[in-house]
């Protein structure tokens, strides 16, 4: 890790650094005197303590053999587990990217380091064990920590087979999930009717509806919250294209990028358990695992940064 040389701002250090790629894990923050491991959060159901950076691998974990492109997706993972992450997100939609998962895992020696959320996804009582099944041969274990019914899919033929591989111990935890602002109220209404540990679903700072009923219902039914899409699928880095972090959420918070930006906000949440941005990329990674440390906002800075945010994306 290198320092910076002769005395800058530290909003200036922590953007250069962050540029470089090297305010991530080993000795940037620690230089700082922050901490240098991903936050917890307690699954209401159990106590249990979930980091609240998590990684995501829809597109971006499906590809191939190639060596290079398989190394990145490893290094990715590695980082992850650095910063004291754990929780990675799949599903049989993603193509190869449980397998994918799995092998790397493997290879780094991390599988039971793993808090493994996967999805079903298919209709039916016999094709949906047999495609779990399928993911637990991918993933290369025999017990998933979270299976979630993806999209609602054959929400109640899924859901009692989840029920029993949960009494059963072959998954310990069972949730919901979609990615549609027009799911919020058929996810809330099964939250109020099921007996769920996770609800997985949209939330950003461009996309706040969760905000109103869901997060808050989530709360009083004592379930954990996946939060998806946090970049709308990246859509938020083109708006913020040339648009400086506000340097007040660098020095007060320690944003380093608007990546940190973007998901320190839904942090700010408390209700939030844990976000899962999707990355391909080793420098991404450390910028994401970078969000879950140090300070997060309080009400009052929420309120500024959706007010800043406003303005960038209107401009
Ligand atoms: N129905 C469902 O259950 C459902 C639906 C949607 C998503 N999900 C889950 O949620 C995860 C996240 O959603 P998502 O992947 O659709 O969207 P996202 O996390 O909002 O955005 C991913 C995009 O952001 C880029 N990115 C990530 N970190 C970055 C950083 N620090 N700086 C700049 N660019 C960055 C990635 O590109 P690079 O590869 O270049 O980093 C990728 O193109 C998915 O992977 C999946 O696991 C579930």
């Amino acid at each position: 890790m290198v320092g910076p040389s002769k005395p800058i701002a530290r909003a200036e250090f922590l953007k250069a650094a962050a540029a470089s790629g090297a305010l991530a894990l080993i000795g940037g923050r620690a230089a700082l005197g922050a901490v240098t491991r991903v936050q917890t959060r307690a699954i209401p159901k159990t106590g249990e303590a979930l980091p609240v950076v998590g990684l995501g691998t829809s597109r971006v974990f499906n590809v191939g053999a190639d060596g290079a492109v398989r190394a990145a997706r490893r290094e990715v993972l590695a980082i992850l587990f650095e910063a004291g992450g754990s929780v990675i997100d799949s599903s049989p939609m993603y193509g190869r990217s449980e397998g994918v998962v799995g092998n790397e895992l493997a290879a780094l020696g991390k599988r039971d380091s793993a808090f493994l959320a996967t999805k079903v996804w298919t209709r039916g009582k016999r094709e949906g064990i047999a495609q779990m099944e399928d993911s637990m041969r991918l993933l290369g274990t025999e017990r998933i920590d979270l299976m979630q019914v993806h999209n609602l899919v054959d929400l109640d033929t899924q859901l009692a087979t989840l029920r029993e591989w949960k009494a059963a111990g072959r998954i310990r935890y069972l949730g919901i999930t979609h990615w549609t602002r027009g799911s919020l109220d058929d996810l809330a209404a099964i939250i109020a009717r099921e007996n769920l540990d996770f609800v997985q679903f949209a939330y950003s700072i461009a996309t706040r509806d969760a905000e109103r009923r869901l997060l808050p219902l989530c709360a009083e039914h004592g379930v954990a919250t996946l939060i998806n899409r946090p970049y709308v699928n990246g859509e938020l880095f083109r708006r913020a294209r040339g648009h400086a972090v506000p340097s007040w959420a660098t020095d007060e918070l320690g944003c380093a990028s608007w990546g940190q930006y973007f998901l320190k906000f839904i942090l700010g949440h408390p209700q939030v358990t844990c976000v899962i941005p999707g990355t391909s990329k080793p420098r991404h990674a450390r910028d994401n695992v970078g969000a879950g440390m140090g300070a997060l906002p309080s009400a009052a800075q929420l309120r500024r940064m959706l007010a800043d945010w406003r303005t960038i994306a209107s401009s």
